[in-house]
């Protein structure tokens, strides 16, 4: 690429080229420009535009008739755009410049007043809270989705036995319902996050103009409240130049996107042959090229995978801000492309998890068989031993451990181990102890509160739909 100049360039850029005799090298046309990915924003640009107009008017700053004839031109321009009949342009850099550009050969040289007392530093500050407010509450409403698609399979699989991991080895039985439910509350805590984040973000940077405010009587409660801000921010060259929200934004979205991958990754495992306590159906896995039996879970896979672009996003956002000096940098146009990936990825990965959620069968009788494997109900039969036998939990623990190895050596379960031998270990132990060696008992009685018992298990998920629908009673 030569840094030359193109034929057809306008000498200089109409909006700020006045002191410029000639026009940006075409590179640094391209460098420069930002439409190509803010032109996204363009929705809220006009909205703020709109905003500002409209006060300057009140304020007597502009005529009624020119805030009529820009707004009247600003709704055309809106036209356009929804009607995919505008013509974004890289020589108007981004996608304030487009939109004035527009406006001018829309209504003449009168639309050079609506950016009176304001810059696009303040101007794109402020279109980037409000597309990040409208998306923070997709994402809350997708995250809502999962959680509910997560309640009604907890309900239905409230009862149902499975292997609790740690380490990825067999522990102690759980209820499906309870392993589905702790990503509810994971789910939960994620939204909190979006929500204190929103709740920062939503202040108006706008009337912060350039970075020292302005001489024009302006009045930044009226465009802040127009555009649903709770107040304007209150020092100009925070302002228009901390993304610290976005920021936040991208740190709250990859840690939602962290906890989408371990439950992908739980999806995985237990869709492949050795575990097989899921499937997926056609609707949710793909097929190989050569392998005709393969039925992959690809979406938990991609799910898993885009991780790596919501942290990507984070690390990016962190580094173009970090050091750069008050007030507004060109840095900061880079903002934009992490905030707009990550969104986008976490929205796609939100959907494929409820899809997925809604979708996978549990095979109920090979779950509760894994769940007898691994000597899954040794803590029970330890409990055991101090509750019936009065030991001590540390001789418990040792003795059940003696009883482990008798079992493995036998090649039995230790529901399967003959009295005899446990008694030749443990004398104290009576038939008794049969009753909490059964999965299926062992997760009965786990009642303590969060505990996987499945009537703690129904009251949770009840508890969980109760809160959904007050939310959604209280969104109406
Ligand atoms: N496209 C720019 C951005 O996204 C708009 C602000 C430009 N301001 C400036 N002084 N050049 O940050």
């Amino acid at each position: 690429m030569t840094a030359t100049k193109e034929p057809g360039d306008e000498p200089t850029n109409r909006q700020w080229g006045g002191r410029f005799a000639g026009g940006p090298a075409a590179i640094m046309r391209r460098i420069n420009a930002s439409i190509d990915f803010d032109k996204r924003l363009w929705a809220e640009d006009i909205r703020g535009s709109l905003a500002h107009c409209a006060m300057l008017v009140a304020q007597n700053i502009l005529s009624p008739q020119d805030g009529a004839a820009i707004a009247a031109g600003l709704e055309q321009i809106r036209g356009e755009i929804e009607r995919g009949e505008f013509a974004f342009s890289e020589a108007h850099e981004d996608i304030h410049m487009n939109i004035e550009a527009r406006l001018a050969e829309l209504i003449g040289p009168v639309a050079g007043r609506l950016h009176t007392a304001r810059s696009r530093n303040d101007q794109v500050a402020t279109d980037l809270r409000l597309w990040l407010r409208a998306a923070i509450d997709r994402l809350d409403a997708a995250m809502r989705e999962l959680q509910s698609a997560l309640v009604d399979r907890a309900e239905a699989e409230a009862a149902t036995v499975m292997p609790g991991f740690t380490h990825l080895q067999i522990a102690q039985p759980v209820t499906l319902g309870h392993h589905l439910l702790a990503y509810f509350e994971m789910l939960r805590r994620d939204r909190g996050r979006l929500a204190d984040c929103r709740r920062r973000l939503n202040e108006s940077p706008l009337g912060a103009a350039a970075l020292a405010g302005t001489s024009f009587p302006i009045d930044r409660d009226t465009t802040a409240a127009a555009l649903g801000f709770e107040r304007p921010m209150a020092n100009s060259l925070d302002a228009v130049s901390d993304r610290d929200f976005a920021v936040e934004f991208l740190a709250a979205a990859a840690l939602a996107g962290a906890h989408l991958s371990r439950l992908a990754e739980e999806i995985v495992i237990w869709c492949s042959d050795a575990f097989a306590f899921i499937a997926l159906s056609d609707a949710f896995t793909t097929g190989s090229s050569i392998m005709p039996q393969k039925r992959n879970p690809d979406a938990a896979e991609l799910i898993r995978a885009k991780t790596g672009r919501l942290n990507g996003a984070l690390l990016a956002l962190l580094t173009v801000f970090k050091g750069l000096p008050l007030a507004y940098s060109k840095d900061l146009q880079e903002d934009k492309i992490p905030v707009f990936e990550a969104a986008d990825a976490l929205e796609l990965c939100l959907a494929a998890m409820t899809g997925m959620v809604r979708d996978l069968r549990p095979d109920r009788d090979r779950l509760r068989a894994a769940a007898g494997r691994g000597f899954a109900t040794a803590t029970d039969l330890a409990d055991w031993l101090v509750r019936a036998a009065g030991l001590p939990f540390r001789r418990a623990h040792r003795v059940t451990g003696a009883i482990v190895k008798r079992a493995e050596t036998l090649g039995v379960s230790l529901a399967e181990l003959p009295l005899a031998e446990l008694q030749a270990i443990e004398p104290a132990a009576t038939a008794a102890v049969y009753e909490v060696l059964d999965p299926a008992r062992s997760v009965d009685s786990r009642t303590s509160y969060g505990g996987t018992a499945p009537a703690r298990v129904r009251a949770a998920a009840a508890a969980a739909r109760q809160s959904l629908a007050r939310e959604r009673q209280g969104a109406v």
